[in-house]
């Protein structure tokens, strides 16, 4: 197990590379089960998630190999041979419940484990489910097993009663192979919504409206694998343009989408850094000591993104006034409060609102993340504070962001990863199994066994 050390209080500066999003990768890597033939995705980031679905596909008997150096991850969907998925997996990882669609469209059948809850919140899977049903599917639980079956899928008319972005997957890669037409209402409106439609529409779905409230998929016969290039992580992008902003910096946040940026773009805009957008970066500047309070609620794209609420937390903790924050999307997402407290951040807490008093004078402490995104909040307070801080739980952070370290160490940082002492061991978190080929910066093998 290991932890980031980090000595704080220096302002970055320079350019950084987003990665592909992790969050359009995962459900993309669940369609190629739709297809026929092999999918190629580009952009893909290699992230430890990318490497729990490839092993969740390989369980199921297709075959996930990275290819050109590292550029390509090809699926060949040829040997998919089970509709079971693997339970220790499922449990591991939420978003690998995204298989049960397209197994459900190939076998008619998918026992899958219930993918538990989390850190952030209970998460059920009630829409999904409700989905499944309205699409011709009977469902059975039982003994943490999920099993749903459909002689036939047909299209129906499906009211999400909450636009989530896992359910509206799940239906866009169901209904691809369902008789006649399905009308997705309520949908959710995310980047990464819109990035699936486009590879499932280049392997053959009919796919109209990604992107807005209404979905219109007509069903196919049949998809075939296509080569798809995933966009830019908007959320890995914002955390690069909080930490310029958090450290009185000057960063170009190279590959980014700017439309998909809007709402952060605006936020730290209106505390009083510098946005200049160009058409595939953005450059951000502040100034230490002048950035100024502000009101923000997370809420479905195009709103406030919930995976950016911890590391706007951090910045908000350092900002003259006081802020309110409010987290609408998950009920459980303020874990990070107490560790930011701990480095002196004046955070008090109010049901799902935070309200922040700053402008704090952080100081480096030993801090522990409990999610991704948290753990991404504590290293920006890192970053920001005075001394020495610890950030422990990396396992979390490397879910999420491709070589976190090194991206910041090339803006000047003082970042580095150690490993937990013998003593800190016994204090520490049991560790998540990790399978023994993975890298130190999670490096996919040729084959994924
Ligand atoms: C995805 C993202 C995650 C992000 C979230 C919200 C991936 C792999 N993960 O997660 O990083 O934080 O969107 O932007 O893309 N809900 C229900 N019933 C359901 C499904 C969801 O009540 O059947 C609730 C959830 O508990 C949560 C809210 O809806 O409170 C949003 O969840 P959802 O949009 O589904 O998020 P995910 O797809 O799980």
């Amino acid at each position: 197990m290991e932890k980031f050390v980090i000595y704080g209080a220096r302002p970055l500066a320079g350019r950084v590379r987003v990665d592909g999003s992790k969050n359009a990768v995962l459900p993309m890597l669940a369609a190629a089960l739709l297809a026929d033939t092999p999918t190629t995705l580009l952009e893909v980031p290699q992230l430890q998630d990318v490497v729990t679905m490839s092993r969740v596909l390989t369980a199921l008997g297709a075959d996930v190999r990275l290819e050109g150096g590292g550029r390509r991850l090809v699926v060949r969907p040829h040997g998919l041979n089970s509709f079971e998925a693997p339970a220790a997996l499922v449990r591991k990882m939420r978003a690998s419940f995204l298989v049960t669609g397209p197994l459900l469209a190939r076998f008619g059948r998918v026992r899958i484990a219930l993918p538990g809850g989390c850190a952030i919140g209970v998460r059920p899977i009630d829409l999904h489910l409700k989905a499944f049903k309205a699409l011709g599917a009977e469902i059975r639980l039982g003994e943490g097993c999920i099993e749903v079956q459909a002689r036939r899928l047909r299209g129906a008319r499906i009211y999400l009663d909450y636009p989530s972005v896992g359910a509206t997957e799940q239906v866009l890669m169901t209904a691809c192979l369902a008789e006649g037409t399905t009308v997705v209402e309520d949908a959710a409106e995310e980047p990464e919504v819109v990035d699936l439609a486009a590879c499932l529409r280049s392997m053959g779905a009919r796919i109209q409206g990604a992107g807005t409230k209404v979905i219109r998929i007509e069903g196919v016969r049949s998809l075939q694998g296509a080569r798809h290039a995933t966009i830019p992580d908007r959320i890995e992008a914002g955390t690069y343009m909080v930490a310029a902003a958090m450290t009185g910096g000057e960063v170009f946040v190279d590959n980014v989408v700017p439309e998909h940026i809007k709402a952060i773009s605006a936020k730290l805009k209106e505390m009083g850094a510098e946005i200049t957008e160009y058409s595939t970066g953005v450059q951000v500047r502040a100034r230490r000591g002048e950035l100024r309070a502000t009101d923000l609620k997370t809420q479905p794209y195009p709103g406030f993104p919930t995976d950016l609420q911890p590391q706007f937390m951090a910045l908000l903790s350092v900002a003259r006034g006081t802020s309110l924050l409010t987290e609408t999307v998950f009920e459980n997402r303020f874990l990070h409060v107490a560790e930011l407290r701990r480095m002196g951040a004046r955070i008090h807490l109010e049901g799902r609102s935070a309200v922040i008093q700053g402008p704090a004078d952080l100081s480096g402490a030993e801090v522990h993340a409990t999610d991704l995104r948290a753990g991404a909040a504590l290293v920006l307070a890192g970053l920001a504070a005075r001394g020495r801080t610890e950030v422990w739980g990396v396992e979390h952070v490397d879910r999420g962001y491709v070589d976190l370290e090194g991206k910041l160490s090339r803006l000047g940082a003082l970042i580095s990863r150690e490993p937990l002492r013998a003593e800190e061991l016994a204090r520490a978190r049991p560790p998540e199994p990790v399978p023994e080929w993975l890298g130190r910066h999670v490096t996919l093998p040729a084959a994924v066994k």
